[in-house]
């Protein structure tokens, strides 16, 4: 069999849970912690008009963007991803020691090497290992994917993953076309291993679905670091382009996750999008025959925060008590690349 055909037969395959006989455990990744941390400062749109063409109506009719949080210089990538894991740690009643491997999305990290994961790691006190994961807005969703698949096949048995982002310092403050539109923070989640009958009944994070296509790496990306400059570069945009492919994508990510668990639309009790734009968001709520208030949303205050978004959104959703043990969350991302996925969740 050559190496195409054996490709594509593996991937035709049924998840290992789904193919479990009746009865049999299956080992399930629970989420048992969620945090995040915001930079101190928030910027409003009526602050950025004053240095910038632009207005609140306008950000917030295109976009349903109120404000941003920027960070200090003191709130790097692994500074933020450090306290956002310390609060999962905490949420979870774990300690450093009960983690073995952090995965940290970003796409703004401390330095080109060592990865920011390993200062996280250093920072917290951990053992085990550390990387970072690089997939633009869809980093967490990419980052759960790989951690999930470690827990199951057994290689790890706590792993905190990260999303943590301080795109303020890839953007060009004279675009209003992007400047508007992000802002940093960190969120994180411990994962432990547990374990279920391999059905959407389990708890833990029941599937995962990523996908990319290279050949749209130029409708949004940043224009310098390490290989083609020696300035870290800007963040550019075609935002007509990304926003075409975004609801398409989506939707089809969100059918594919509830299809891979046969579950049906109702069985979802969030939808914790990844916060690029309302508008975006109100489509995909739509889609599933969403009420807009099992949506969970921060794109209002928080603008978007790439790979921190969907973990931000899952640390402020619990914190103020919306979820519930049993309840499904749907994760759904999309960003640079161009990447995109979904995850269904059971807490
Ligand atoms: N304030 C005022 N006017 C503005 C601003 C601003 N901040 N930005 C652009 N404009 C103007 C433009 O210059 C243009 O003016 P013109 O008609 O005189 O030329 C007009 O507004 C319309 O601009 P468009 O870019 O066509 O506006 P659009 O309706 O497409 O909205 C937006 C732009 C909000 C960016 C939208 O395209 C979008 O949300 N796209 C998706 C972005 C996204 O999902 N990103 C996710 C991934 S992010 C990641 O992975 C890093």
């Amino acid at each position: 069999m050559d190496l195409a055909v054996e490709m594509a037969d593996l991937a035709s395959r049924q998840p290992a849970e789904a193919a479990a006989p009746a009865g049999a455990r299956v080992v399930r990744a629970i989420l048992a912690g969620i945090g995040g941390y915001l930079p101190e400062k928030i910027v409003s749109n009526e602050e950025l008009s004053r240095t910038v063409d632009t207005s609140d109506s306008w950000i917030r009719e295109r976009t349903g963007i109120g404000q941003r949080h920027i960070a200090a210089p003191h709130e790097t990538c692994a500074f933020m991803g450090t306290r956002a894991a310390q609060a999962a740690l905490a949420d979870a009643g774990a300690t450093p020691g009960d983690v073995d491997a952090i995965i940290l999305a970003t796409a703004t990290p401390d330095q080109a090497f060592p990865a920011t994961a390993v200062r996280v790691q250093a920072a917290l006190g951990c053992g085990g290992f550390a990387f970072d994961l690089s997939a633009a807005c869809s980093g967490f969703v990419y980052a759960l994917s790989v951690a999930d698949a470690m827990i199951r096949t057994g290689q790890v048995r706590g792993v905190l993953v990260i999303g943590s982002e301080v795109y303020s310092r890839i953007m060009n403050w004279q675009d209003r076309g992007t400047c508007v539109l992000f802002g940093d923070g960190a969120g994180a989640v411990f994962l432990r291993a547990g374990s279920g009958d391999g059905t959407g009944a389990d708890r833990g994070v029941l599937s995962t679905h990523i996908h990319s296509d290279g050949r749209l790496g130029d409708i949004l990306y940043v224009d310098g670091a390490v290989g083609r400059s020696d300035r870290p570069g800007h963040l550019v945009m075609n935002g007509k382009e990304v926003f075409r492919h975004a609801v398409h994508r989506l939707s089809d990510a969100v059918d594919e996750a509830l299809a891979a668990n046969g579950l049906d639309r109702s069985a979802v009790d969030w939808l914790v999008p990844h916060q690029a734009n309302m508008r975006i968001v109100d489509a995909i709520a739509k889609r599933l025959g969403l009420p807009v208030g099992h949506v969970v949303v921060t794109i209002d205050r928080h603008a978007n925060t790439s790979a921190a978004s969907i973990p931000l959104a899952m640390a402020e959703a619990h914190a103020d008590g919306r979820l519930k043990p049993g309840q499904v969350l749907l994760l759904s991302a999309l960003g640079g690349g161009l990447t995109w996925g979904s995850a269904l969740i059971r807490l």
